[in-house]
């Protein structure tokens, strides 16, 4: 059986299932840190439990068991899109104070505040691993010879919890001054009721902090309400079938959006968004050194990538 990352309630841990393997899959495309973090917390070797687990319940074949890798495309297209939204909204709006949501275990708040002194970055989780993030990320920062960046923290928070929030704000996030809201992989899970009351959180936090944005590349993961890019992956659906088995959930309740069902919850909402593509930000996965595994449909699985994957710059709507 494969452990479960953290002790949270049971709801929860079923979005933390996959946090463990996060690291090892973006290990291939030479991001900063991310083998030391892989190493660090043995995310290949959780990786690789899951997948033979998964040989032996669901019939994945050794081919399966190759391909189901290529995961690590996705993973490489949304990390970077998403890092070239969150850097637009530093150099273009001058915004330099961010709050991450379900960072798990993330690299880009070490990544961030190296490339940008004096930016405040605070990384934020629930689950009972991310405790021992400061210290990951300070081994990391010693063994890659970089100073540890001051304006870096790490904070417990519930991002569904109103009152979480409170004590971060105050400590980190002044009146008036603007700030950005991150996550990434997480919002992908929740249910419209969920999505909806983030949303609440957010636009209520950044009535004090005007010129506020919610930043995420996981409203628009799924093409006309099915796992689209995933699909393209050969073998993924009995990865996904050992997931629900594990972590119990009833998959139909994932109620992925299209985008035009996106486009239309956000604006029920009353929130504005800036969709970027990975086209438009110039970001390209095509150079064969990207992703350093056999991927026998990689391009035109890029090229659906490219087409479908969006990093979204949400405001509210005030008016
Ligand atoms: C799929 S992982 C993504 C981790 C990280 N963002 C990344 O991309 O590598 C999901 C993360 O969400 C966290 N999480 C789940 N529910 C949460 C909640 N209500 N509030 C804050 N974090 C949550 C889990 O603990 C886990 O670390």
């Amino acid at each position: 059986m494969t452990e479960q990352p953290n002790t949270c309630n049971s709801s929860d841990k079923k979005v933390s299932f996959t946090a463990d393997y996060h690291p090892y899959l973006k290990t291939f495309y030479g991001l900063p840190f991310t083998q030391r973090i892989s190493d660090l917390t043995g995310s290949r070797a959780k990786w690789e439990e899951m997948v033979s687990a998964c040989q032996k319940e669901e019939g994945m074949s050794d081919e399966e068991a190759n391909g189901i890798l290529q995961m690590a495309t996705i993973m490489e297209a949304r990390y970077k899109l998403s890092g070239q939204a969150i850097r637009q909204t530093i150099e273009k709006l001058g915004i330099k104070r961010g709050l991450e949501l379900a960072a798990g275990f993330s690299q880009r708040g070490l990544e961030f505040t190296r490339d940008y002194p004096g930016l405040v970055y605070v990384e934020s989780d629930i689950s009972d691993g991310f405790k021992q993030k400061p210290e990951l990320i300070r081994r990391v920062a010693d063994e890659e010879g970089v100073a540890m960046p001051r304006g870096l923290s790490f904070v417990m928070l519930d991002a569904q919890k109103r009152g979480d929030y409170k004590s971060v704000l105050n400590e980190f996030f002044p009146n008036g001054q603007a700030m950005w809201i991150y996550a990434e992989g997480l919002f992908a899970y929740w249910d419209e009721e969920k999505k909806a009351n983030l949303l609440g959180i957010a636009r209520d936090i950044f009535t004090s902090r005007p010129g506020s944005k919610l930043i995420t590349p996981d409203l628009s993961m799924h093409n006309e309400g099915r796992i689209a890019m995933f699909e393209h992956i050969n073998g993924y659906e009995k990865l996904v079938n050992f997931i629900v088995k594990r972590t119990k959930r009833d998959y139909d309740s994932l109620a992925f959006p299209n985008e035009q069902a996106t486009t239309a919850f956000l604006d029920r909402q009353r929130w504005k968004y800036i969709g970027l593509t990975l086209g438009e930000l110039g970001v390209s996965l095509n150079s064969p050194d990207a992703l350093k595994i056999p991927l026998a449909v990689r391009t035109p699985f890029v090229a659906d990538i490219n087409r479908h994957m969006k990093a979204w710059v949400l405001t509210p709507d005030y008016t």
